[in-house]
């Protein structure tokens, strides 16, 4: 098809910012409210019966009557964290936050999961969450030969929006029994049975007393009140940590064909449904996961027997570590050997917006793959420009926002309009162009989106190009008096270079609440990942688009998580009795700076991109395998790390030192420093877990510019495994003519320990005072 092609003026029409922050304000006015009362450990081993009379007797000393103490108890958590969830006013919470037996007590945040709303690309924000791999997989999932038949005895807790049982990529042939130490359910409830657990799908619940609590009951019209999926992200993230290797597969009429596989495709999965639609104007597309439900999960899992859970949910702000209940119930979950992954959130390109900040999370930015879907548009004047889509189509050929009733069907009919991203969802975008009678979308990037092309299921023929290539087209457009173009038929390509490249919505560090600690800690794959899908809800999620698929391809840091999940996975697999720290401490030291081509790892605006970006790097799962050297941590290193950091008293049975040690003093696998004055010094120490036993390790130090790092013993001889040795870093601000000479800025460099076979290399980021 042919048409003409038209710039429209670039009106911003900004909608009202969601319904949410309406609708929260007016329940956070209600005088009861969920509340978390935090306990710490369990003291010693008790019996449920008695950890469950203490919560009672607990909450009966603030309220009126045995009947209301029961009513008003919505979780006990008991398997590994020590609390409850309840409601109860203000004063009932103050109250109970002055027993010496309670730690802490804080509101249940409605937490948001990075799924896709109106305003969230203006807010930094993109669509949620997706990934599949065909056999044209990425850069960033190279395993080692033999890894697929691993992870078979390994179970991964999904903690997302529920599942689509029903989807290939969950089926169990060939799969051995149920691992014997699972103890987990599977839950019954709206159109969710037994059957639709089997050995690939081991268990599956749902939490939903917190949401109920605060909106009232599930409407059944958006969501099951069961563990299945009617979004799409729950089924999108658990099939890209464990999906089956199913052949033939390919999303929306041919994009990425080929085979679909999760990273670890013989693992188990466990589903943890906790988000829910928000009532409102949007309840397809908003969705939050409370606190206190999310709690009681990870709790559950610890119980059921859980080995790795994947979280693709993110706080909308910086909590404090004693005011996060995912931290809180990390902690107690990586004590137990649990494995806690999170997306470090899509509110990038600004700095200090990363979330899930706590040591003990594994928290993952999101870059790009080496496949493209490419589709190339010729211009009436014979240029040709390569845009990128997974929409079906083949076509002919304005600029603008094209936000919902923005453009006039007068001069929009019958043309391709040329429409920037920046407000709105892209999506959406392309409902606005349909609905104006427009023939095609072609979705071009603003400066700050550079060259990062994201990839959409239009409603109509769509494509999206890059910054430059959107110009082009602009600048052709303005020269010409009838301008037009051809879209033609898209295809999927590989080896894209360079790749990866940081997603410009990755949200970036600083860490906003403990500068100490580094985060995000890891990037991988998060642009355009092809994964299974709800059959309940379209791949938009729009109204209006009733189109249904089993493989959705999307892009949010939702998606790179499920990446490294799969990697811990597999790590587990091969190394059973690890500790959570060791396997967060390979996955970190093995990861790489280096893009496919051997150069920097670069960020979507061009530049070159940093640990601030990508912390200690993009994973390499292979390398992970057999990391030579870990940093390990016990709980009392966390408890002290969380005392220094804030004075956070996490534990009673810890009562925090008068002088604790410094947050950077954590035995981490990455170093962060900030306000240097002067001189510091910092002590690490290394567990060898090289197979051969015996080795050489030495140091090699890249020192940030204007800051001097020495580190010594500048050699390690390991003589067997599981060895530990310590070493000392100093970190010297070095001196220029008007004071310190990195004054100001954040500088970068690094250390690494290398035996000739292993290299384990930890980022060092200094902000000097
Ligand atoms: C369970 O659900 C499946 C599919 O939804 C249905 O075919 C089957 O009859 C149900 N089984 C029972 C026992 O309800
Ligand atoms: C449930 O959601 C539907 C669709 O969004 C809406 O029309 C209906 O009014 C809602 N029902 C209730 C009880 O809120
Ligand atoms: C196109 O023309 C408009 C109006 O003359 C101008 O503002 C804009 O910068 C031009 N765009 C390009 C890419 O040349
Ligand atoms: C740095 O240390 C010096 C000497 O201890 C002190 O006078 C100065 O105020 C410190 N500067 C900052 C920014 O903390």
């Amino acid at each position: 098809m042919r048409g003409p092609i038209l710039a429209m003026s670039n009106i911003l029409f900004l909608v009202a910012l969601s319904s949410f922050s309406i609708t929260s304000a007016l329940l956070l006015t209600k005088p009861r409210q969920v509340y978390i009362v935090y306990l710490g450990e369990h003291a010693g081993e008790k019996a449920e019966e008695e950890i469950l009379e203490r919560h009672h007797g607990l909450l009966l000393s603030v309220k009126d009557s045995e009947e209301e103490a029961r009513a008003s108890l919505l979780y006990s958590y008991k398997h590994s964290l020590n609390g409850f969830a309840a409601l109860l006013s203000e004063e009932e919470a103050t109250e109970l936050s002055e027993r010496t037996e309670v730690v802490a007590t804080f509101p249940s945040e409605g937490r948001w999961s990075p799924h896709t709303t109106r305003s969230w690309e203006f807010l930094g924000f993109e669509e949620g969450v997706v990934k599949l791999n065909g056999p044209d997989s990425s850069s960033g999932r190279r395993l080692p030969p033999g890894a697929e038949a691993g992870g078979e005895d390994v179970i991964v807790g999904v903690l997302d929006s529920g599942i689509w049982p029903e989807s290939r990529s969950f089926g169990d042939d060939g799969l051995g029994p149920v691992p014997a130490r699972w103890r987990g359910v599977c839950q019954e409830g709206d159109s969710f049975n037994r059957s639709s657990c089997n050995r690939k799908i081991i268990g599956a619940r749902y939490y939903v007393k917190a949401y109920e609590a605060t909106y009232g009951a599930v409407n059944t019209t958006n969501a099951y009140r069961s563990p299945r999926d009617h979004d799409g992200h729950g089924t999108h993230t658990a099939s890209t940590v464990a999906g089956r290797t199913v052949p033939g597969v390919s999303a929306l009429g041919g994009f990425a064909p080929g085979t679909a596989s999760g990273g670890a495709p013989l693992a188990r999965v466990a589903v943890y449904k906790v988000c829910w639609p928000i009532p409102g104007p949007n309840p397809n597309i908003e969705n939050t996961c409370f606190e206190a439900d999310m709690l009681a999960a990870i709790d559950d899992a610890v119980g059921d027997g859980v080995d790795v859970m994947s979280v693709s949910i993110g706080s909308n702000k910086p909590l404090r570590l004693a005011d996060d209940g995912i931290a809180v119930g990390a902690l107690h979950a990586a004590t137990r050997g649990m494995v806690v992954v999170c997306s470090g959130g899509n509110s990038g390109p600004s700095p200090a917006t990363v979330s899930n900040l706590a040591p003990w999370l594994l928290t993952v930015g999101a870059s790009s793959i080496d496949r493209a879907f490419i589709s190339p548009i010729k211009l009436g004047n014979g240029m040709v420009i390569m845009g990128q889509t997974v929409t079906p189509y083949q076509l002919p050929g304005n600029k603008a926002q094209c936000l919902p009733n923005s453009l006039a069907p007068e001069h929009v009919r019958g043309k391709i309009v040329v429409c920037l991203r920046g407000t709105g969802l892209r999506v959406e975008k392309g409902l606005e162009v349909k609905r104006a009678g427009g023939a095609a979308i072609v979705v071009g990037n603003p400066p700050a989106y550079g060259s990062e092309v994201p990839v959409d299921a239009h409603v109509l023929p769509g494509t999206a190009v890059s910054m430059a290539d959107v110009n082009a087209i602009l600048r052709y457009i303005n020269s010409s008096s009838n301008p037009t173009a051809v879209l033609d038929r898209s295809r999927t390509v590989v080896d894209v270079k360079p790749s990866p490249v940081m997603a410009q919505f990755s949200s970036r560090g600083p860490n906003a609440i403990e500068p100490s600690i580094l985060k995000p800690d890891v990037t991988a794959p998060g642009l355009n990942i092809l994964a299974a899908w709800s059959e309940a809800s379209s791949p938009t999620k729009l109204d209006g688009d009733n189109r249904v698929v089993k493989y959705n391809i999307v892009s949010g840091t939702s998606m790179s998580c499920p990446h490294v999940s799969a990697t811990a996975v597999l790590l587990k697999s091969a190394h059973p009795d690890w500790s959570s720290a060791a396997i967060r401490s390979a996955i970190m030291t093995t990861a790489t700076t280096s893009n496919a081509e051997g150069g920097p790892i670069m960020d979507a605006d061009g530049t070159v991109a940093g640990p601030m970006d990508y912390g200690s790097g993009h994973i390499r799962p292979s390398h992970a395998m057999d990391p030579g050297l870990v940093y390990d941590a016990s709980y009392q290193d966390y408890l002290l790390f969380a005392c220094a950091s804030g004075g956070a008293q996490l534990d009673r049975s810890l009562p925090c030192p008068a002088s604790p040690p410094q947050p950077y003093d954590l035995n981490h696998p990455s170093l962060a420093i900030r306000g240097l004055n002067g001189t510091i010094t910092v002590q690490r120490t290394v567990t060898n877990v090289g197979q051969q036993g015996s080795s050489l390790y030495s140091v090699a130090v890249v020192e940030p510019l204007g800051v001097s790092v020495k580190v010594w013993p500048s050699s390690l001889r390991f003589s067997r495994a599981s060895e530990k040795k310590s070493f000392t870093i100093k970190i010297e601000a070095a001196k220029g003519r008007t004071g310190w000479r990195a004054n100001g800025q954040f500088v970068a460099g690094s250390y690494t320990w290398s035996d000739g076979v292993h290299v384990v290399r930890s980022p060092i980021v200094v902000l000097v005072a």
